[in-house]
């Protein structure tokens, strides 16, 4: 396990890129592996998650080549039984999308991955699949992968979600296009709609309406291009770094800036700190901005649940930006936290008590008892969780002592190159 001692600088300033998004990726890959024809994918995520991806795909019979000039090819189309296991590794959104994909497929398949995904639970896609007429089971009743995949025609279906998921949602489209007649698929909370935005490049038309779904099946997809926008979960912890150091002035390039997945942009302009966007245009589907970010005196903010669902992946860093504010924030609607790469709402407690702030963890979140300038730093263990890994080292610039932060190698499973491009800021 590595270590990473991140210790208080000077102000953070320049220009950046992010890495490619890494929900986008993984569906481009997947579809890519679906779709007859040659799938183009430029400017992807090159992290863990995305390359258990690309393994899968080439496992279950897709061809792959990747070079910095052409990007991804993919050929695919011709998708046949595996003799392994399918290993997502860390990787959710591959776990649950396959699981989804395959389910139409007529062979046997078995999915699985590393401790901590085989930890996280998966009736929440078994469930809306069988209603579609799949067959598939998994360890403790249904609960826990591995999952095994009994590929069989399905019929289209209306499901309802059980839980805010975009994994669900998309992992029901994937089985929905290849399925007889319409599928549908309606959430609770709007979920980040990737899916729904690049099934239409595939060659597949959908219709939304609210936060409903519907696609028709069998669909007949043609291969894509897909240029894939900077990875806006990723750019958070560049735009929470530049917040909480004094002095700090940041642009971020070419940042994807998909409505459903921009909620921590408010926040971080409730908690004071200065925002701007420009250059917007549409890459992909897909909105695109370049983000600009000063340094403010920050306040604590309250987190309506009803957010968390479009700020799922940066709460961790909401909890880092509200330690160095001046007073209360409260988080509550975050009870999905609890079964992400780590159970979220206990290892940011455990980290902010750690680093010397004061914090009370609920059920769904957390009140968190700001220190502005005054966080004392100190050591912690990102229990082998990216954004945990993250969120800390960015605390540790701004926190009098640094925080060593153990676990630090998870970074790369959303963003190998996240320590240097953090450093190259730092004047
Ligand atoms: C993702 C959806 C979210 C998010 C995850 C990526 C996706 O998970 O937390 O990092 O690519 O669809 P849920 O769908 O479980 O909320």
């Amino acid at each position: 396990m590595s270590r990473a001692r991140i210790a208080p600088r000077g102000p953070l300033s320049g220009e950046i890129k992010v890495p490619g998004d890494k929900s986008i990726t993984q569906r481009a890959i997947l579809l890519g592996a679906l779709a007859p024809g040659v799938t183009r994918i430029r400017g992807a995520n090159t992290g863990e998650d995305a390359r258990a991806a690309l393994a899968m795909a080439r496992q279950l019979g897709a061809r792959v080549t990747a070079s910095v000039r052409e990007g991804i090819l993919i050929r695919g189309g011709h998708l046949h039984e595996s003799d392994r296991v399918l290993d997502a590794r860390n990787s959710g959104t591959a776990l649950r999308l396959a699981t989804g994909l395959l389910a139409a497929q007529p062979f046997l398949s078995i999915l699985t991955g590393d401790p901590s995904l085989r930890r996280r639970p998966v009736a929440r896609v078994i469930e809306p699949l069988r209603v579609l007429g799949a067959d598939i089971t998994a360890r403790q009743g249904d609960r826990l992968p591995p999952i095994v995949v009994k590929g069989r025609p399905l019929q289209g279906a209306a499901v309802t979600t059980s839980v805010p998921s975009a994994q669900v949602k998309s992992a029901v489209l994937l089985a929905g296009i290849q399925a007889s007649g319409v599928t549908s698929v309606r959430e609770a909370l709007p979920t980040r709609d990737h899916t729904e935005r690049m099934l239409p490049r595939f060659g597949v038309a959908v219709d939304r309406d609210g936060t409903a779904a519907r696609v028709r099946g069998p669909a007949t997809l043609c291969a894509g291009e897909i240029e894939v926008p900077g990875d806006f979960s990723a750019a958070s912890f560049l735009l929470a770094a530049a917040s909480i150091v004094r002095g700090s002035d940041v642009v971020l390039k070419g940042v994807g800036v998909n409505p459903t997945r921009i909620a921590f942009l408010d926040h971080l302009r409730s908690f004071g700190a200065g925002l701007e966007c420009g250059n917007e245009r549409v890459v992909s589907g897909e909105p695109v901005s370049d983000l600009r970010v000063r340094a403010g005196k920050l306040r604590g903010v309250r987190v309506a649940p009803e957010a968390a669902p479009r700020l799922i992946d940066e709460l961790p860093l909401v909890a880092v930006l509200a330690a160095f504010a001046d007073g209360k924030t409260v988080v509550r609607g975050a009870d999905e936290l609890r079964v992400k790469e780590s159970d979220r709402v206990a290892t940011v407690a455990a980290g902010l008590r750690a680093i010397g702030v004061e914090v009370e963890e609920h059920p769904d979140g957390w009140t968190i008892h700001g220190k502005a300038g005054r966080v004392r730093g100190g050591t912690v263990d990102a229990a082998g969780d990216h954004r945990i890994a993250m969120a800390f080292m960015v605390a540790g610039l701004a926190a009098r002592e640094g925080v060593t932060v153990f676990g630090a190698e998870s970074a790369s499973v959303s963003d190998p190159g996240f320590l240097s491009r953090l450093r190259g800021l730092v004047r």
